[in-house]
């Protein structure tokens, strides 16, 4: 008997590698898998990185938030909105500016500025927006604000699903979600977060590149106490390998995802997003959640040492007081006394 092709595996790829920026590392494939396949529960036990697709997570969004719809039903409240002079959205910590402008210190500058808008002043501004002007992100969070039509689409999301995944990998409270409106072609650059993340793609297609925690010593984060925290100081699109050489040996996943697309972002795994060029606007949500409490047990595990060298980090500032003693103190308790 013939067998029935598998509706779910016909997937149509809309996108080719000139929507693509191109970098100097090569990449290997997240894995993409249906939702119901037990290996999906496998991969986040193991904090991996896997698309997850069939999902339905956000269904209602997919098939109404178009920019009109978003723009008709968000409410009156401001969003916050970025503006780059160039396709990079790096992000910074406005509390941490004050403390990294230490008399002789080089003065931070902001990369993008920030700006709280009314929904129709951003859709205004997308939609009249000229190559050369500033290029604009939302990046708001999705609050008991919105109108009544989004907040029965919110209600309408695979709470079930999502609820189980929580569940079975002990994971704590949502804190957030994260609402993403982004040009084509805008970049957040490589920075991890302190929080599991399902990251579902409503319209468009995104391209993540992402690194585990082991490769702590390849990405060259910024100090803790840097405005930069948690960010890469390592440009992907022009490595400097001579301030950074370990670079060169990272070794990176990627994965593209599309309306549907859930993509599992791990705890502390460092990740990079670009919207693919040419193809239009992108709209994501993305589903934030603490960890949860974990039985500490040994070997640790590699986001548990990023999460102890920031603990160290923190508690030498608050003794030493100035951010430029804490480097010279680390070096002077490591050197010529213990080995690799
Ligand atoms: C995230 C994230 C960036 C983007 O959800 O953690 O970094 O541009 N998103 O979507
Ligand atoms: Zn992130």
């Amino acid at each position: 008997m013939a067998s029935v092709p598998d509706i779910r595996s016909c997937e149509k790829k809309l996108w080719d590698s000139s929507n693509l920026r191109k970098y100097c590392l090569n990449f290997e494939e997240v894995p993409r898998l249906f939702y119901d396949d037990p290996r999906v529960d496998e991969f986040i036990c193991s904090h991996k990185p896997v698309v997850i697709l069939g999902s339905n997570l956000v269904k209602p969004a997919i098939d109404r938030w178009s920019l009109e719809y978003i723009e008709r039903n968000m409410g009156t409240d401001v969003n916050t909105v970025f503006f780059s002079r160039n396709h990079k959205f790096k992000y910074f910590d406005d509390k941490k500016i004050h403390s990294c402008n230490n008399p002789r210190g080089v003065e931070f500058s902001p990369p993008m500025r920030k700006e709280e808008m009314k929904i129709e002043d951003f859709m205004k501004r997308l939609r009249e927006w000229k190559r050369g002007e500033e290029r604009l992100y939302m990046q708001q969070s999705l609050t008991s604000a919105v109108g009544p039509n989004i907040v029965q689409d919110f209600i309408g999301f695979n709470w079930k699903w999502i609820n189980s995944k929580q569940k079975a990998h002990n994971w704590g409270k949502l804190t957030s979600n994260l609402l993403y409106i982004s040009m084509e072609g805008n970049v957040t650059p490589c920075h991890y977060d302190e929080q599991e993340n399902f990251f579902a793609e409503v319209h468009g297609y995104k391209r993540c590149i992402l690194f585990s925690p082991d490769q702590f010593q390849c990405m060259y984060p910024y100090p803790v106490h840097h405005p930069h925290d948690r960010q890469s100081m390592v440009d992907l699109e022009k490595p400097d390998h001579t301030k950074f050489p370990k670079f060169r040996d990272a070794k990176g996943l990627e994965a593209v995802i599309g309306p549907g697309d859930v993509l599992y972002i791990p705890i502390y795994w460092w990740h990079h997003v670009e919207s693919l060029m040419r193809l239009g606007p992108t709209i994501t949500i993305n589903f934030w959640y603490k960890a949860g409490p974990t039985a500490i047990e040994y070997p640790l595990r590699d986001h548990q040492k990023v999460s102890i060298m920031r603990n160290i980090e923190k508690m030498l500032l608050e003794v030493l007081q100035d951010p430029k003693e804490v480097g010279p103190l680390l070096r002077n308790m490591v050197l010529g006394r213990f080995e690799d």
